[in-house]
């Protein structure tokens, strides 16, 4: 597959065109930001590491009946994937109480939820991705209620998947961060990547973050962290 011209580059992944339409290819940074852009730097190796983790769990999803924009690895930081229109909403999963949800609402960090919850962030760098509800992702058409059906079902059952998956390499998955997006005849995929950049993973033995919290509290060993995730899972 012949690459072409980058289309976009965000702050941890850059995008190129193929000469396929419907394929584009993503290449993972180093880069890490930090509250909006607020904190830069780097973590050695993440691009590898998110780029090899995000593919494999794709395609466990895929086989477990979700749809997502895999397509193939080319090498340690570049995957071909389906070309999609992003749908601007953040979907995050949480089963225990962590970050802005602990902030929020008054609940200690580590509390485990009665329930998984869903939040809706809107996708947006100016407004700071600002919390909405459905009712808003529909009035400000950034979806369709059968997509946002859709897309909650989808999330829920990756949660239930990563879990799992994430518990046999003694992984707690406390939240995480999806996107996703629509093929050219409007078909929902998960798309973007799940990375310690996008979840919250606690050692289960030793709540030990091993995860970009690392980085987003400078309390170091970010790399080092991000490494052992990718052992643990890919046995490499
Ligand atoms: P939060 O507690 O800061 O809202 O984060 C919830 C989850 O979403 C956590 O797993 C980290 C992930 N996340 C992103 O992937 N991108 C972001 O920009 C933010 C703020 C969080
Ligand atoms: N998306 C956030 C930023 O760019 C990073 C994060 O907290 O994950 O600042």
């Amino acid at each position: 597959m012949e690459i072409k011209e980058q289309l976009y580059e965000g702050k941890a992944k850059k995008v190129y065109a193929t000469e396929d339409p419907a394929i584009v290819m993503v290449h993972y940074k180093d880069d890490a930001t930090a509250g909006d852009g607020a904190k830069k730097g780097t973590i050695q190796d993440k691009g590898v590491v998110n780029n090899r983790l995000s593919n494999a769990l794709m395609q466990r999803l895929e086989l477990e009946g979700i749809p997502t924009h895999y397509v193939q690895e080319l090498n340690d930081r570049d995957t071909l994937v389906k070309r999609v229109q992003i749908v601007p909403l953040e979907v995050i999963i949480r089963n225990v109480a962590a970050g802005s949800f602990s902030k929020r609402y008054g609940v200690e960090e580590g509390t485990v939820l009665s329930a998984p919850t869903l939040e809706f962030s809107y996708k947006n760098d100016d407004l700071h991705d600002p919390l909405i509800n459905h009712y808003h992702a529909l009035a400000l058409d950034l979806a369709t209620q059968a997509e946002l059906d859709t897309i909650a079902t989808y999330a829920f059952k990756v949660n239930e998947v990563l879990k799992k998956i994430l518990l046999e390499a003694n992984i707690r998955l406390i939240d995480f961060k999806l996107e996703f997006g629509r093929l050219e005849d409007g078909t929902i995929i998960l798309a973007d990547e799940i990375s310690p950049d996008t979840c919250r993973f606690w050692d289960a033995i030793t709540g030990a973050h091993l995860d970009k919290d690392l980085f987003r509290r400078d309390l170091g060993g970010e790399a080092g962290a991000y490494q052992e995730v990718m052992h643990r899972l890919l046995n490499q």
